[in-house]
């Protein structure tokens, strides 16, 4: 259908104009010259508007006073709202009731999928499979296009190595490179080659900047870093998702340098305008203009002001920039131009989805009701899940299990269809998600016998779980006594041949809001684990988590681990595949699991110090190191089993010496030494020996997932080039200094061979 405006002779040749959606830069601009020129202040100030619609339903959103502001044109796009019909009705307020019938951008948190939910990011991050990624985005896109959305606050690129953050589930782990690479496969996956298309939606990438390191792993909390750091290490994905052509980039929630992210001008203009040449729009995080009234940065106008002065055009929910900006402009403390600025990247993001040429491009009822949550996305889902998951420990070939006998399913997370698509999953269908009971009695029909008990609670206070179950994601909690509930599950697990203990994290226990001191298995679950042990049945750890867990005694009394974070709406079915073998998992982790809180910040490309302690040691006086505590992690970042082995030769390189304008090429061969098929992520890494910087002992910089039936061998070339061995330097410019190299190749961060080349 195509829309034309109507309102005056005046209004209608300006923007009639601007009915093409394949138009070229200069003519857009032209188009966005006009209608601006048709603009009040106040309807330009008013684009810049982006209020939550809440819990509007049809009906409603007619009377609401987010209606009235859409008729006087005083918001530029609306989120939280789902469904076309309550799309169409609050667009057709905009472009049929309002002066200038400028239609309005319909956000949404649309993470790890829409209504097919896809493993938490973290979990996908761990798939190292940038194809899958890119095709998960892409079909997020279509469900959630389909449902009337055509922004998405997604991907969360913030690097994090504080495991207590419980937003660390919402990223891709600790590493520059493999959070890079992620970031643009998101951003491809979402904004497809054509944002005009009606499958197609603009990618919001947030948060920016540096929020995954806030103190103390506290959310929203103070973030204070050297530039160095930020560039070399925290910045990468962001600048990834911005070269990919993100359309639009959210503030963070904290500070930096002493100035909030929202209006942080070096932050928001110079880097990431001048420096990185970002042509979208900047939009705050929810409430982040008023919030910074609170980090004492001045009264709501104020703020209102440094944030649009900063290089922020969009304010989410504080109404701080619609209310006040008008003021200041009278009092010269912002200048027209800014307003104008701000306003014109808005509208440009309307033109660049085409919702000029159709502002219902987004609102098809068939497409709603066929492309969403459909068998084969679902399907895909599953794959992807099955996928994510990471094989810590696996004693004897106790995985795969077979499809005999009596298996005990036990503990909290067993039967749990709410929690498995994990935090911010907003448009799932949470009680047809599939749980691990289900999964399991799919998967053996009547060849075995699956009997369930609960086992324990999520943990023994009452208060904890109730934080931790939020959102309607109950679990149910059994008022008896701890040792009552246990007995049970320990009663029939005597009678079965093997136990499969789903323990660990509800999913609220991670996501925003949700940092722990603690970051072990809550100890009533823990208390379950120790009676199923002493059964001295084989019991299979499936651990449920958005974050890295303490699992050191885990590790070393259970036969085996299957790490399945929170896997989507085809959780259950997919942790079956692998349980039973129907899958090899091949996933490795993106994050490092340590043996204790204590050592977080933990993260295998730190520095080496003056004093480092040494291969193979412990503890060594006046060395780093603790006294109570390795250094080690009990699992390395990039690790992950199979049920299959892998053999690496000695990586081999085809110069010694490179100068700056050659590559050298590193190659090895892997080998499949076990008896099944499988797929392995063949990782390198280097180290650059001496910097004019002091350099990480080890650095991601390339990385290939490959497939290999039984016996098969593969060599895996990797070529690196002057790009992959520079770094910012103390002027902050990308570098690459001549000296000595050593590369690593192997299947994770620690178990890796050896060689080494110099740059000259
Ligand atoms: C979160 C963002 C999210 C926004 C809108 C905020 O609280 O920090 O990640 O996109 O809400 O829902």
């Amino acid at each position: 259908m195509k829309w034309f405006y109507s309102f005056s002779a005046v209004v209608f040749i300006a923007l009639s104009a601007c009915t093409t959606s394949t138009t070229s830069t200069s003519s857009a601009d032209e188009k966005i010259d006009s209608l601006m020129a048709l603009m009040t202040l106040e309807e330009k100030i008013g684009q810049l508007n982006l209020p939550s619609a809440g819990q509007f339903t049809t009906g409603e959103a007619e009377s609401s006073d987010i209606a009235k502001k859409i008729e006087q044109g005083l918001v530029g796009g609306l989120f939280n709202i789902k469904s076309v019909p309550a799309i169409r009705e609050m667009q057709s307020i905009a472009v049929e009731k309002s002066r200038l019938k400028i239609p309005l951008l319909f956000a949404m948190d649309v993470i790890h999928g829409y209504e097919s939910v896809f493993p938490i990011p973290l979990g996908l991050s761990c798939t190292w499979d940038m194809e899958l990624i890119e095709k998960t985005a892409r079909m997020a896109a279509q469900e959630a296009s389909a449902d009337g959305i055509n922004l998405t606050f997604s991907p969360m690129v913030d690097l994090s190595r504080d495991a207590r953050w419980g937003r660390i589930s919402e990223g891709s782990g600790e590493d520059p490179f493999l959070g890079s690479e992620i970031a643009r496969a998101m951003v491809r996956g979402y904004q497809g080659d054509d944002l005009t298309a009606n499958n197609t939606i603009m990618s919001c990438v947030k948060h920016y900047a540096l929020y995954g390191a806030s103190e103390a792993g506290l959310d929203y909390n103070t973030v204070d870093m050297s530039r160095n750091r930020m560039y070399n290490e925290y910045f990468p994905p962001y600048k990834a998702a911005v070269d990919a052509g993100a359309g639009s980039i959210m503030a963070s929630f904290n500070e930096i340098d002493g100035i909030p992210a929202t209006a942080n001008k070096w932050l928001l203009t110079d880097v990431l305008r001048t420096q990185w040449g970002f042509k979208g729009f900047v939009v705050s995080d929810y409430t982040g203009v008023s919030e910074m009234v609170d980090h004492g940065y001045g009264n709501i106008q104020e703020v209102s002001a440094k944030a649009l002065a900063a290089g922020l055009d969009m304010d989410m929910v504080s109404e701080g920039l619609l209310n006040t900006l008008a003021q200041s402009l009278k009092e010269g403390k912002i200048t027209e131009q800014q307003i104008n600025a701000a306003c014109r990247r808005i509208l440009e993001a309307k033109f660049k989805l085409g919702l000029f040429d159709d502002p219902y491009r987004y609102c098809d009822e068939n497409r709603a009701k066929n492309e969403i949550f459909t068998a084969e996305n679902r399907a895909f889902a599953r794959k992807v899940a099955s996928e994510s998951f990471v094989l810590l420990k696996n004693q004897n070939n106790l995985l795969p299990l077979k499809r005999t006998g009596t298996i005990a399913l036990v503990g909290p997370l067993a039967d749990a269809s709410n929690q498995m698509s994990g935090t911010w999953s907003v448009a799932a269908r949470h009680n047809e998600s599939i749980s691990l009971l289900k999964g399991l009695q799919n998967a053996v029909g009547n060849q075995a016998k699956v009997i369930y008990a609960k086992g324990s609670n999520l943990d023994a206070d009452s208060i904890f779980e109730a934080k931790a179950t939020l959102f309607g994601k109950t679990l149910h909690r059994d008022p008896r006594p701890a040792d009552v509930i246990r007995e049970e599950a320990v009663r029939i697990a005597r009678n079965a041949d093997v136990i499969v203990a789903a323990v660990g994290e509800s999913a609220e226990m991670s996501g925003e809001s949700s940092s722990r001191t603690d970051i072990g298995i809550p100890e009533t679950q823990r208390d379950l684990l120790k009676a199923l042990l002493k059964t001295g049945k084989p019991v299979v750890l499936v651990l449920f988590t958005g974050r890295p867990l303490t699992i050191k005694w885990e590790s070393e009394n259970f036969p085996a681990i299957l790490n399945v974070w929170f896997g989507g709406s085809e959780a259950g079915d997919a942790i079956a595949d692998v349980l039973f073998g129907d899958v090899n998992p091949s996933g490795k982790l993106s994050t490092t699991f340590p043996q204790h809180v204590g050592q977080v910040p933990i993260y295998y490309a730190h520095k080496n110090t003056g004093r480092p302690l040494g291969e193979g040691k412990w503890f060594s006086k006046f060395r780093t190191n603790y006294l109570d505590v390795s250094n080690d992690p009990v699992y390395p970042f990039g690790y992950g089993l199979s049920y299959t082995t892998f053999s690496y030769s000695d990586p081999k390189l085809d110069k010694a010496s490179i100068t700056l304008d050659e590559s050298i090429t590193v190659s090895v061969e892997i080998t499949n030494t076990g008896n099944r098929d499988g797929a392995e992520v063949v990782q390198l890494y280097i180290r650059d020996l001496v910097g004019s910087v002091t350099r990480p002992v080890k650095e991601l910089k390339a990385f290939r997932k490959i497939t290999l039936k039984a016996g098969e061998k593969q060599t895996v070339s990797f070529t690196l080039s002057k790009n992959d061995l520079s770094f910012y330097n103390s002027d902050l410019n990308f570098v690459a200094e001549p000296g000595d190299f050593e590369v690593f190749v192997g299947g994770d961060s620690q178990n890796v061979k050896k060689t080494t080349f110099t740059l000259k």
